[in-house]
């Protein structure tokens, strides 16, 4: 029941249309008796929208592609690793007598981190990470935050280099892979999201040599690179499991509560499932 007190939160980004972020929240907020809303929501223009949401009265709010990196120049905080890894996705709103504070967040490396510590503590062990885009950085400083030694590999080579010299890893070129043992591969490219599901990250031959393989991939849930590592008799994450756990990590910013997981993994294979369109959001 939508009333005067009813808080708001929601997501912004372009296209949103097919976020599942909405089924995860409101099933969370439903689930705790909480009266709030999660909407989606296209900002034709991202400062007008943003001082729209600090107006209208949003305590919460989702940042996605394209405006994790341009909303940090309207905040008025931003939490240090969200700082380290250039990218906010999650908007705090604090309100004392008529004045707004919007603080930003990123729950990305914390999700990474809470999905890899399902199978391993991350303290201390030795990760692969695929990728150097902007998934690769969040996963990259969220690694390192939590004590991991990262190795880093990338299809382009000089972009590869370029996020390893940031985070302080080494580079290991595709030549070198066959020489790489690690007890964690994460997959932070695209490669097997549909429509490509055939695409892999990593030969398929070299999996034997990680215990655990993650993948941020979530269309196809099981997508080739688990497949693959199942086969091999790795242990596996699936994509969905870091994005349930950045928006648990979100849901605890904006509420205070710890966040009923079950509910969330379950609204958010359902919607997926129940999804009849693009499955690239
Ligand atoms: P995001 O911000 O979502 O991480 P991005 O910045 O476009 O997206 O980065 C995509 C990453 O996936 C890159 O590391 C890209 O490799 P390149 O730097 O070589 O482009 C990687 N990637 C995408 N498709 C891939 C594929 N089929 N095989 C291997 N790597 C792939």
């Amino acid at each position: 029941m939508i009333d005067g007190h009813t808080q708001l939160f929601g997501i912004i980004g372009d296209p949103v249309e097919h976020s599942l972020s909405p089924a995860m929240h409101n099933a969370a907020l439903a689930h705790l008796g909480l009266n709030g809303v999660y909407v989606p929501m296209r900002p034709a223009d991202l400062a007008e929208a943003f001082h729209g949401l600090r107006s209208l009265g949003f305590v919460g709010v989702s940042v996605t592609v394209p405006f994790k990196v341009a909303i940090m120049d309207l905040l008025d905080a931003i939490d240090p690793v969200a700082r380290k890894i250039g990218a906010v996705n999650t908007l705090v709103f604090e309100r004392t007598g008529t004045a707004v504070r919007c603080t930003g967040h990123n729950t990305d490396w914390l999700g990474s981190n809470r999905a890899l510590a399902e199978v391993i503590d991350p303290a201390g062990r030795t990760v692969l990470l695929v990728g150097a885009g902007g998934a690769a950085r969040a996963v990259g400083f969220g690694l390192i935050e939590a004590g991991a030694q990262v190795l880093l590999t990338n299809r382009t080579e000089a972009k590869g280099r370029e996020l390893a010299g940031q985070l302080g890893c080494p580079f290991v070129p595709a030549a070198d892979l066959a020489g790489i043992r690690a007890d964690a591969l994460i997959n932070t490219t695209s490669a097997g999201m549909a429509p490509h599901i055939e695409s892999m990250p990593i030969a398929p031959e070299l999996l034997p040599h990680f215990p655990v393989v993650m993948d941020i991939v979530y269309a196809p849930l099981e997508t080739r690179l688990l497949r693959e590592a199942t086969a091999r008799g790795c242990r596996t994450i699936d994509g969905l499991t870091m994005l349930q756990y950045q928006g648990a990590a979100q849901f605890t910013l904006w509420t205070g509560r710890e966040a009923p997981h079950p509910v969330m993994r379950q609204a958010l294979l359902a919607a997926l499932h129940g999804r009849h369109s693009s499955p690239f959001a």
